[in-house]
């Protein structure tokens, strides 16, 4: 046995069976591209669910790294430390936001904003304790805890872990007017994706966001977008709020925040919501800790200044363009936004899963999502060059 085989025979020992990895072991990453344990290249069209959206291994968020952890990593919340002052400067120019809490995971990031828009709905909006709704759309992926999976329409995220925690109010994603209709006097917030990455990059139609966005306005509901995904420029704008022309009331963001580097999450707002939260009311040990900020904040440096967010634009047309260029039988429909992009196979092609195997035999990685549907989301560094490799190479596959 050769050492992938031995280290996927170990995990599939040792490890929960929670994942369902394509047998590629990958040990090495820079840029776009990650070396498998036999040395093989690939072209990463993942990029860790959007997290690595800066490339692998950025040198500039490495060095970041590096001096931070040599000098102080974790002080806890109880005392201060001098790189969360810089970030929440950094990130308040960057967004516009006037407060932020920092979290780790996006999950962590999600649970914030539920409790902080309920604790604003009944100190602030004046719902009975207790009482307060959060509309969230059907086929949503917020993350993986308990409160998260209640209000998933995802049997396999949902089934067998009840009870569920209540208060929350599912309408079919896309359709403003089944928006309208969930709103009542207990509505504290809704929760939505701007593109539904999980669901298979699901993008909305034209105008449901200013709507939505009217509906909260006029009825008083905090409209929290969950940018975990399409945030930090993965759609060609730093949000996609952004191609709305709309803005939220609370941002969250995770993933590339990091550059891959760390966990790293955060809740953006304005004043009114998370200003409900006191001391001792939430936290974390780990976030907004000195070494995730330092690293945060190189990735959003480099981000800005060495154009990823443009670049994802450029080359999310030029992808996508390549990708309805394509003819085969087998598809059935080509979407996408910026660098988020998805083919959806006709149900005959027998799933998209045979195809990611056959992609990676050809070297380049993508990931099936809900059977039929293959993702492509590489790091925003990606140039027309690799977009002209991936392009024949997936021609190559599904023709
Ligand atoms: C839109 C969205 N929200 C939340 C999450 C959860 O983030 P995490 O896995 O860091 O908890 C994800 C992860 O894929 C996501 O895509």
């Amino acid at each position: 046995m050769n050492i992938s085989s031995n280290l996927i025979a170990t995990e599939q020992r040792l490890g929960a069976n929670n994942y369902k990895p394509l047998d590629v072991v990958l040990t090495r990453g820079e840029g776009v591209h990650v070396w498998d344990t036999d040395g093989k290249r690939y072209l990463d069209c993942l990029s860790a669910y959007s997290a690595v959206n800066q490339g692998h291994c950025h040198p500039k968020i490495l060095a970041a790294m590096v001096e931070q952890a040599g000098r102080l990593t974790l002080t806890s919340r109880a005392f201060r430390n001098d790189q969360l002052a810089y970030l929440y400067e950094e990130l308040a120019a960057l967004t516009g936001s006037h407060k932020i809490l920092p979290m780790n995971s996006g999950a962590e990031a999600v649970e914030t904003a539920i409790k902080a828009v309920r604790k604003w709905g009944y100190e602030v909006k004046g719902v009975p304790e207790g009482k307060a709704e959060i509309i969230v759309c059907a086929n949503n992926f917020h993350g993986r805890t308990l409160s998260i999976i209640s209000f998933s329409t995802d049997p396999d995220a949902r089934t067998g872990f009840g009870p569920y925690t209540p208060g929350f109010r599912i309408v079919p994603f896309g359709d403003a007017e089944a928006f309208a209709a969930a709103i009542n006097a207990n509505t504290v917030a809704a929760l939505i994706e701007p593109i539904q990455g999980e669901a298979g990059v699901i993008i909305p139609p034209a105008g449901y966001f200013t709507r939505v966005r009217e509906l909260c306005t006029a009825n008083n509901v905090t409209l929290i977008l969950d940018e975990i995904q399409t945030g930090l420029g993965r759609t060609g704008k730093l949000l996609a709020e952004e191609h709305e022309g709309i803005e939220a009331d609370v941002t969250l963001i995770g993933k590339a925040l990091s550059g891959g580097f760390y966990p790293v999450s955060a809740v953006l707002s304005n004043s009114e919501v998370l200003g409900v939260l006191k001391p001792g009311q939430h936290g974390s040990t780990f976030g907004g800790n000195p070494l995730a900020c330092a690293v945060a904040r190189a990735a959003l440096k480099v981000l800005t200044e060495e154009g990823m967010i443009e670049n994802a634009e450029t080359m999310g047309d030029y992808f996508l363009e390549g990708l309805r260029s394509i003819r085969s039988n087998i598809v059935k429909d080509v979407r996408g936004r910026g660098l988020m992009l998805a083919v959806e196979l006709e149900p005959e092609a027998g799933g998209a899963r045979q195809y990611c195997y056959a992609l990676k035999d050809r070297g380049l990685l993508a990931k099936d999502t809900h059977d039929h549907t293959i993702r492509f989301a590489p790091p925003l560094i990606i140039t027309k060059e690799q977009v002209d490799w991936a392009i024949s190479q997936i021609e190559k596959t599904i023709t």
